[in-house]
């Protein structure tokens, strides 16, 4: 299988920090063309050098990072230092990172990479805000028919929002740029909290991850067992819901998922509702099928997949 063309964009953040783990210890599946970072969980100036802390802890230097926008197209910053701590990955050790960042800007790159690929030649996996997404599609939107697909974590359907009682944090920090991307004619994934909220980072499976023993498992664990504490408090949960892996997970093993095509549209006006996703689950409408929506999800299968690639940081990996 010849390792697939991406580019990751994401806010870490924990649950971006896991998923990134995950697709830097496939290189056999993965070809990383770069990961860029946008303004979400924590600020611009943090989510890049988490970016970078964890490609070195990875033993990962070679993918080149990139800083993306610092803020929502139209609206103002929203962060989520409360969910993810000051640091953003707080729960594993944050230092001075050792790979550099990138001179060029994110939007840019994004650009600049797709305009060289060929057709259908590169899969977008963003897990935070779209607004990277959105600025480079809006910048050229020819680069458009190089996206293979855009693999993303946003939304909510069946579960209430989780920043607003209708929105979920990703697209409220920018729901313009979600209208952009889901109005971009490219094929789309999206894994909202429907499917997140059934994969909770149990005790039993945190255990299983500690047990690895390597340094990346046990800044895995030391994350998650940091970032359970919130939501486990606020969900009366044991775990919280493990919601950017889902991406990666999709793309390592895809029939952990079920997907069903439907009519994703965004509210981008009302104050009650802003960041909404109307997800048209039962083609109520004839609104155009612009995304694959998943909603059903192998929570043990998930949590299997995760630990492989996590043991293959210093120990035995399975086939997946
Ligand atoms: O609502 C969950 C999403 O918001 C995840 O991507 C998490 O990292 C935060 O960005
Ligand atoms: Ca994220």
């Amino acid at each position: 299988m010849t390792a697939l063309p991406v580019i990751i964009d994401c806010d870490p953040g924990q649950d971006d920090a896991i998923n990134l783990l995950m697709a830097f210890a496939r290189p056999d599946r993965f070809d990383i063309l770069g990961v860029t970072a946008v303004a979400g969980n924590v600020p611009l100036n943090l989510t890049q050098r988490n970016i970078r802390l964890l490609c070195a802890l990875a033993g990962r230097p070679d993918i080149p990072v990139y800083a993306g926008c610092d803020r929502p197209l139209i609206r103002e910053p929203i962060t989520a230092h409360q969910v993810h701590g000051p640091e953003g990955i707080d729960g594993m050790t944050v230092g001075a990172p050792s790979v550099p960042l990138q001179p060029q800007h994110a939007v840019d790159f994004i650009i600049a990479t797709l305009e060289a690929a060929d057709d259908d030649g590169v899969t977008l996996v963003p897990t935070g805000p779209l607004t990277n997404i959105a600025a480079a599609l809006s910048k050229v939107p020819a680069i458009a028919s190089k996206i293979s697909q855009i693999v993303l974590m946003g939304g909510a359907m069946r579960e209430a929002g989780n920043f607003t009682p209708s929105a979920e944090f990703n697209i409220l920090v920018d729901p313009h740029a979600a209208e952009v991307v889901f109005g971009c004619g490219r094929p789309i994934v999206a894994f909202g909290l429907d499917v997140t909220h059934r994969l909770l980072g149990l005790p039993d499976r945190l255990e299983r991850i500690r047990a690895l023993g390597n340094p990346v498992a046990d800044a895995a664990y030391g994350m998650l067992s940091f970032f359970n504490r919130f939501d486990s408090a606020k969900y009366g949960s044991e775990g919280a819901p493990l919601h950017d892996p889902c991406t990666i997970a999709w793309l390592l093993r895809p029939e952990l998922f079920q997907l069903k095509p439907c009519n994703i549209s965004i509210e981008t006006t009302s104050p009650l509702t802003v960041g909404h996703t109307a997800v048209d689950f039962w083609h109520v409408t004839t609104k155009p099928h612009n995304a694959r929506w998943a909603f059903e999800v192998d929570s043990e299968g998930f949590f299997d997949l995760l630990t492989d690639c996590l043991s293959r940081y210093g120990g035995r990996g399975q086939d997946m």
